[in-house]
């Protein structure tokens, strides 16, 4: 099935991320390349290097940026690479970097891809092609694993009863399905008790942990950051708060912020502003957005700039 994604908050990356062109641009997460294509509109003078674990997304971004000619360069690779990626093609440092987190329409909503509880598919759920699939971590990991991961990457309540559920049904025969596992976390936590279905929590940890997401991001900040040329520009568009709470406390830290415990009576970590942070608070979409497009409701973007001095 050809998937549509509707990028969010385009208005805001262009407003925000334009002033720092001409230069180059990175994508780090090009996706169907819809942010890419609305700042090579806004900005002509601008180049822009397309990162992406995922082939298949690759191969839509490059069909709809063909337009942009060479001015566009694609590479299959995950951002937490990005420093590597620059030295390896020779890049100038770049003006501006967009992260626009998390999985695509492309990836949600094909059942063959795994993320999604509502259609049955194999339990894969891996953005790229390589490392370990969903499956395979409900196969191999501890109990005290699962329930690590279901806890801090789902922030599911019944953790311990669901990792039990799975090593039990695992004796028997592994799970390989997403029906399979959906259909096994309603019998831990029974049917739709609130707003959202109870195998969601459980399907967030395990995409979160099949893909490193926190890692990645994680890995990617700092270097990123130090990579932008001065006055060149960072905007992230989270959609959780594990991963925004990522951005905002690197931002503040590389803002110069004192990260030390409190109660320390004088500073150790020695800050450095290395950043201006342009969004006091994260930008989120209009309502109008939403009601087009309701995957961008829970979209959060944080911009910041790199300091001419740092
Ligand atoms: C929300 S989509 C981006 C959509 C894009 N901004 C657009 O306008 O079409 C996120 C994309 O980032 C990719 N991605 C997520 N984490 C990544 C990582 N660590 N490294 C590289 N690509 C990643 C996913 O494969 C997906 O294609």
């Amino acid at each position: 099935m050809a998937s549509e994604h509707l990028p969010v908050l385009t208005d805001r990356v262009v407003e925000f991320l334009s002033p720092a062109a001409p230069g180059l641009i990175v994508d780090a997460t090009i996706g169907l390349g819809g942010h890419a294509g609305a700042l090579l509109w806004e900005n002509p003078d601008t180049r822009l290097v397309g990162l992406d674990r995922d082939p298949r997304a690759l191969a839509r971004a490059g069909e709809r940026l063909r337009v942009f000619g060479d001015r566009v360069r694609l590479v299959e690779e995950a951002f937490d690479q990005l420093p590597e990626v620059i030295e390896r093609l020779d890049l100038e440092p770049p003006a501006a970097i967009l992260a626009d987190l998390g999985c695509s329409s492309l990836q949600l909503d094909d059942p063959e891809r795994g993320f999604s509880f509502q259609s049955d598919g194999p339990l894969d759920m891996r953005m790229g092609v390589q490392g370990p699939t969903a499956a395979d971590l409900l196969e191999s990991l501890e109990w005290n694993e699962l329930v690590k991961i279901l806890r801090d990457f789902g922030e599911e309540r019944r953790a311990g009863a669901i990792a039990r559920a799975i090593i039990k049904r695992r004796e028997d025969a592994p799970l390989r399905t997403t029906a399979e596992l959906s259909r096994l976390v309603q019998g831990v936590l029974g049917d739709h008790r609130g707003r959202i279905h109870p195998a969601t929590r459980t399907f967030q940890a395990l995409r979160i942990a099949v893909n490193d997401e926190l890692g990645q991001i994680e890995r990617f900040l700092e270097p990123a950051v130090r990579a932008l040329r001065p006055g060149g520009r960072i905007g992230i568009i989270a959609f959780h708060s594990l991963e925004d709470r990522i951005v905002k406390h690197t931002f503040r830290r590389l803002a110069g912020r004192c990260t030390c415990p409190p109660g320390l009576p004088v500073c150790g970590c020695n800050p450095r502003r290395v950043i201006t942070v342009l969004t006091s608070s994260p930008l989120r979409p209009a309502d109008d957005e939403v009601a087009r497009n309701p995957r961008s409701r829970s979209a959060r973007l944080r911009v910041a700039e790199r300091r001419e001095e740092s």
